[in-house]
């Protein structure tokens, strides 16, 4: 499968926060530059966490949560920038240690390989934040390359700056 009309293909990372809610701000703000968007959830995520019908009308695609089967054609087409937002504690800690055990961490983790840029906005409580392993997930993906917004603790869901991470991918 290959992106529609030659846009370039995001894919846009959904862990299991709740300001994962809105995250059709941010599939809507990236239509509007242009980007064609496939979503990938983590399993939790999918557990109630957003409107996972309104985010398929949405993008004309089905989120990708699991595996395929060996005999299934790829169902996106290869990325040209990837977005994790909402970003979870569990989820960036598991892809700074490559833990590949959900689809979405394992396609975060071949992302750097593919040398695709890769915008973060991580989304954690201040307690969860101050645990030592966190600081060291966080040092070690900037390190890689990856491009992070402003720390988020899930409080004021108006200032959870969505767009920003469109800005991070443009550079
Ligand atoms: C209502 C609710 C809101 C949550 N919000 C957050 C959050 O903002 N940040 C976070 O790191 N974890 C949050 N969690 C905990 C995660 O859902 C939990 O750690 C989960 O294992 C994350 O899985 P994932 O990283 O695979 O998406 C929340 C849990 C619940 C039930």
């Amino acid at each position: 499968m290959t992106a529609q009309d030659g846009k370039p293909f995001l894919y846009v990372v959904v862990c299991a926060a709740g300001i994962a809610a809105d995250v059709s701000k941010l599939i809507t703000a990236a239509q509007e530059r242009d980007w064609e968007v496939g979503v990938i959830a983590t399993p939790a995520a999918m557990g109630g966490f957003f409107d996972t019908a309104a985010v398929e009308a949405l993008t004309g695609r089905p989120i990708r949560s699991a595996w395929r089967t060996p005999g299934e054609p790829r169902p996106f087409p290869p990325p040209d920038a990837v977005v994790v937002a909402p970003a979870t504690f569990n989820t960036i800690n598991k892809w700074a240690a490559g833990l590949a055990d959900t689809l979405a961490v394992a396609t975060l983790c071949e992302a750097y390989g593919l040398g695709v840029p890769i915008a973060v906005l991580p989304c954690v409580a201040d307690a969860l934040a101050a645990h030592p392993a966190y600081n060291e997930s966080l040092m070690r993906l900037r390190g890689m390359g990856v491009r992070f917004g402003d720390p988020h603790s899930g409080e004021d869901r108006q200032a959870f700056r969505w767009e920003y991470a469109l800005d991070l991918v443009d550079r």
